[in-house]
């Protein structure tokens, strides 16, 4: 890798929508063909569908949910049983879920951990081993720009963020010399559906953001260059060098802005 895209073929998780979906263009333009996975099975289609016209790429799609903590392993089974060699994984699939601590809904909590974590780190550990020992290929782990402070009333999505971001360094550290790369991804305020199923759709009105597009182009010239993490925008790498200038009280009080939950018009009255 990096630049042999060509005929290789590429996992995308989370690939139904926003990032995912952008991050499977952009690698069929590269001439990747790819194993396409999210719950939605039509949006996967229509997408397999446009990649195929475009660029003649071919698609395996393989719907299922992350939160089963089986599907990890029998994604990468079926795409073994159809020979597919997976030289590049991009761990995209996620969520995030921003509340107080009282109406924080528990299972929904777990359910994130799992997807955004532990499918992670399963889906990692299933294809590094055989990548060190081709001496080629690549994983790519979307974290977030949150993954470098806490955020309240986002405290485990934030959480899980910076566990996929020391993850991924550690093992490009211990990758590196053998020809494989792993890169965390961390965007800032990107415009999709992530904030909507976060339960803050106003969000991305107030506050600029960049497209998935955008994200995506520079996230792919940042793998070309083996970078260990990759955060997209100027504006968003100064804010993580500011956040470890500052004390982590400052940082962690001055979070509680971003997603306070508004007032509902009936708590006044009780
Ligand atoms: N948007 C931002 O501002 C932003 C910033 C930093 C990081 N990120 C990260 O970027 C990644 C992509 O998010 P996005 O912004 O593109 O939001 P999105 O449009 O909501 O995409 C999320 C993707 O994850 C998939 N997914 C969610 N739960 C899943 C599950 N249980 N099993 C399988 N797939 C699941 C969804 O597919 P299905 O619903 O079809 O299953 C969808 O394709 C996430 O990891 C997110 O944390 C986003």
């Amino acid at each position: 890798m990096l630049k042999q895209y060509a005929d290789h073929w590429a996992l995308v998780t989370g690939a139904s929508s926003g990032i995912g979906t952008e991050f499977a263009r952009g690698l069929a333009a590269r001439g990747m063909h790819l194993v396409l996975t999210a719950r939605r099975r039509e949006e996967l289609e229509v997408l397999a569908e446009e990649l195929h016209t475009r660029h003649g790429t071919r698609c395996l799609i393989i719907p299922g949910d992350l939160n089963l903590p089986e599907f990890p392993e029998q994604l990468i089974a079926e795409t073994r049983r159809q020979k597919i060699t997976i030289e590049l994984l991009v761990n995209n699939a996620g969520f995030g879920m921003a509340d107080t601590i009282e109406n924080t809904d528990r299972k929904r909590v777990l359910d994130m951990l799992q997807v955004n974590m532990v499918a992670l780190t399963n889906l990692t550990y299933l294809v590094l081993p055989e990548m060190l020992e081709r001496r080629s290929g690549a994983v790519l782990n979307v974290s977030s720009i949150s993954a470098f402070q806490p955020v309240a009333y986002m405290p485990a999505y934030s959480a899980s963020k910076a566990y996929i971001l020391h993850f991924s360094e550690a093992l490009w550290a211990e990758a590196r010399s053998r020809k494989v790369t792993v890169m965390a991804l961390c965007p800032g305020v990107t415009s999709t559906n992530f904030f909507e199923i976060a339960g803050v759709g106003g969000w991305l009105k107030k506050h600029r953001s960049h497209t998935p597009e955008y994200v995506v182009r520079v996230a792919l010239k940042a793998l070309d260059k083996r970078r260990q993490y990759y955060v997209p925008g100027i504006r968003n790498y100064i804010l993580t060098l500011a956040s470890r200038i500052a004390t982590r009280r400052t940082v962690v009080q001055s979070s509680m802005k971003y997603f306070r939950p508004r007032k509902k018009k009936n708590d006044d009255k009780k």
